[in-house]
């Protein structure tokens, strides 16, 4: 059969159009991957330095590549067996649980083994540096050991009621309190991200410190007063409860509602209360007798001191 000149010359065409279709969708696809590629390496700037000559800080910036589910500090341990094994950084879990990859990652305190490099890319550089709240020592770690010094300090547990042999009997309420702040696992961001600890102003401890005191506090078998020791020497009056120690806190432990709060207002019932002070004492009373007094609003104290008269 015959073939009509149009028809010849349009098949034709439209075999060129589809070829140039091709070649335009593998070139789409080679800039896909290649965007892709772009896409799957991390860029970090990273703080160095050495304690000895600060003359030399500086940020190293470095180019890792990007894996599904990496965390920061596996982008860390990439440059160190890939690129500078002389970076310094503290770590030992991976997992959360140890507390001694702490940083600051783009201007936050966190842990490296817990920030997901995945909320980074293609949209921010990551910046790592050392926490500032305490002695720097090389590039990423800096020197925790000044405040294991501050827990030695702590007046420790004591109690006159029982001795350590005799069986001890909790209320599940305060086993749970006592559960929650014991969640920490010394990270140590709340005292890098708290202006007072930061600046060391009036000897003031620090969040991570004011809840290990109220460890004891809270243990209704403990007899000990820490009111003085707490206004004296802890600098406990001087927390302001911004609360940012708790937003930074990894174990999302209520540093300010449930260690430090409860303790400004008991050192305030001990030490300013005068109808408090005057008519009872809480290493006096039993676990019960106490609560009910703390429930108790402050009309009600008033007229039991009268009736007492
Ligand atoms: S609430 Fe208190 S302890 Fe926490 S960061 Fe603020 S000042 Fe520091
Ligand atoms: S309270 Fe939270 S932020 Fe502070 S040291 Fe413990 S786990 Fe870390
Ligand atoms: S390495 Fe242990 S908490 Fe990060």
């Amino acid at each position: 059969m015959e073939r009509k000149r149009g028809e010849t010359s349009s098949s034709c065409d439209k075999k060129v159009i589809g070829r140039k279709e091709k070649s335009m969708s593998l070139e789409k696809d080679a800039k896909k991957e290649e965007e892709e590629e772009k896409e799957k390496l991390v860029t970090l700037r990273i703080f160095r330095g050495i304690a000895d000559d600060r003359s030399q800080d500086r940020f190293d910036v470095f180019t890792v590549p990007y894996v599904d589910g990496m965390v920061v500090l596996n982008a860390i341990h990439y440059i160190q067996s890939h690129i500078d094994p002389t970076l310094s950084a503290r770590w030992n879990c991976k997992a959360g649980r140890c507390g001694s990859c702490s940083a600051e990652i783009n201007g936050l305190p966190r842990l490296m083994c817990k920030t997901p490099v995945s909320q980074f890319v293609g949209k921010e550089e990551i910046t790592v540096e050392p926490m500032k709240s305490f002695p720097f020592l090389k590039d990423l770690a800096t020197d925790i050991s000044e405040s294991f010094e501050i827990a030695k300090n702590i007046p420790p547990f004591a109690s006159e009621k029982e001795s350590s042999t005799s069986i001890w009997k909790m209320q599940q309420i305060d086993v749970d309190k006592g559960r929650e702040l014991r969640r920490c696992i010394e990270c140590f961001l709340c005292l890098d991200v708290c202006h007072v600890f930061r600046r060391r102003e009036h000897g003031y401890i620090g969040p991570r410190w004011i809840m290990k005191t109220a460890t004891f506090d809270n243990h209704p078998l403990d007899s000990e007063d820490r009111s003085d020791w707490l206004s004296n020497i802890a600098g406990l009056q001087y927390c302001n409860i911004s609360k940012c120690c708790e937003e930074v806190c990894p174990e999302h432990i209520k540093i300010t509602e449930d260690a430090i709060i409860p303790e400004k207002e008991s050192v305030l019932d001990k030490r300013y209360d005068p109808l408090f002070s005057m008519h009872i004492h809480a290493k006096d009373l039993d676990l019960n007798q106490y609560r009910k007094l703390k429930e108790r609003t402050l009309l009600d104290q008033i007229q039991s001191v009268y009736e007492r008269k």
